[in-house]
């Protein structure tokens, strides 16, 4: 007999960004946060998870590669959490297959290049988590396997819903009630799209765990961002809630803005923008200009995580135009794969500033761009997609 499970999870992109702890250990946030899922099917992190009583120890691979499972440390506490249930389980009901003694074997793939730069920490551990759950047949709520897949890195909580994800701060010391829940599935609002513009960047920058510790620290501005923040998650409910892009982009854009300030607030202090983002941001902006002078709403609103990288949020109708302004200030090397085969060729609005962005963007400052929607939350996939062979490593 073979126990395993095989589950994908998704890529979520913060409109209102978490960034402080309260709590570093349990990793509690200084405040709560709201993300976009984007669609599995464009990007993805996949995980089977084997336990075998003839295994004699704990192993992971991620992307082919072993990963030491560090004792007490994020993946090692994730793991252990969820062996715990399922021990709870089976001392609860005789008939379960006593497989929480077992050792387990990981594999975890994630459908886009490490390279990219975009966060996989946070579909890889939701991935973890959903395999695991899948496996030991865990009947825990997604909240509360949220509240695992938290401990293994804060964003990864909002990874297990589809849709329009809240994490909830909480104020149990404990953590107990500092777990996402969704606002709206992806159902309610399947017209948002976003254009993820992958910005090149050789130097490493700080990492998030470091950085926002760095900003709680020393950074004053954080405390007012932390007094408009609970606001911001009412208002940008609501904008949800009424499909009201609008409203949605401008609370956005004004707390991405805001997050990269008290960035700037702490000391040192940490730049995660570079030149590029910043065109790209004027150019938002002069697009959303243009379009309001011509008695229209906005076009598209911008986001910007830890690094360089702009993910661009637009109602669908809107993304013609938005390709086609990025493509044309930013032409990429390679060929853009568009899953929505929406060209790049639609006209820029009447009386848009072609100065506004300036010119001599070298070919490749945006290496790519990758065009995808809202999407569903982890999935629990047949036992042919399994990422291990019949010796238990990866295939
Ligand atoms: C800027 O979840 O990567 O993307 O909890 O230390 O693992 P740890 O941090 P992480 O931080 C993400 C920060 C962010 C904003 C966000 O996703 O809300």
């Amino acid at each position: 007999m073979v126990y395993e499970a095989t589950a994908s999870a998704p890529v979520n992109i913060a409109v209102i960004k978490y960034w402080g702890k309260r709590d570093t250990k349990l990793i509690l946030p200084t405040n709560s946060s709201l993300s976009v899922t984007l669609d599995q099917d464009h990007l993805r992190s996949t995980t089977t998870s084997r336990a075998d009583e003839s295994f004699p120890e704990d192993r992971l691979w991620l992307n082919g590669k072993e990963e030491v499972i560090k004792e007490g440390g994020r993946l090692h506490t994730c793991i252990k959490e969820l062996r715990a249930w399922r021990l709870e389980e089976e001392s609860k009901q005789d008939s379960l297959p006593k497989i929480g003694k077992f050792k387990l074997h990981i594999a975890s793939y994630n459908n886009f290049p490490t390279a990219a730069g975009l966060a996989s920490s946070a579909s890889g551990l939701a991935a973890l988590v959903a395999s695991l759950a899948a496996l030991y047949e865990l009947p825990q709520s997604r909240s509360e396997l949220s509240r695992i897949a938290r401990q293994g890195s804060g964003s990864a909580c909002r990874s297990l819903f589809g849709g329009f994800v809240a994490w909830r701060e909480g104020e149990a010391k404990d953590g107990s009630d500092s777990l996402a829940e969704e606002v709206a599935p992806r159902e309610h609002w399947p017209d948002l799209q976003a254009l993820i513009c992958v910005v090149s960047d050789a130097k490493k920058g700080t990492s998030s765990t470091a950085g926002m510790q760095a900003t709680v620290e020393t950074s004053p501005l954080l405390q007012e961002r932390l007094r408009i923040v609970p606001q911001r998650m009412v208002d940008i409910s609501t904008a949800i809630e009424a499909r009201d892009f609008d409203e949605f982009g401008r609370i956005t854009m004004a707390d991405s803005n805001q997050f990269h300030a008290v960035c700037l607030d702490t000391a040192p202090p940490i730049f995660y923008l570079n030149d590029t983002s910043r065109a790209i941001i004027a150019l938002v902006q002069e697009l959303n200009r243009a379009s309001a002078a011509n008695g229209g709403g906005l076009v598209a609103a911008y986001t910007f995580d830890a690094g360089p990288n702009a993910v661009l949020y637009a109602p669908a109708a809107n993304m013609p135009v938005v390709i086609a302004a990025v493509n044309k200030y930013f032409p990429q090397a390679g060929e853009f794969a568009d899953p929505f085969q929406m060209g790049t060729g639609a006209p820029l609005p009447a009386g848009f500033n072609e100065n506004v962005v300036g010119g001599g963007w070298e070919k490749g400052a945006v290496k790519q761009l990758i065009h995808t929607q809202v999407g569903d939350g982890p999935r629990h996939l047949a036992d042919s997609e399994s990422l291990l062979d019949a010796q238990g490593v990866p295939k």
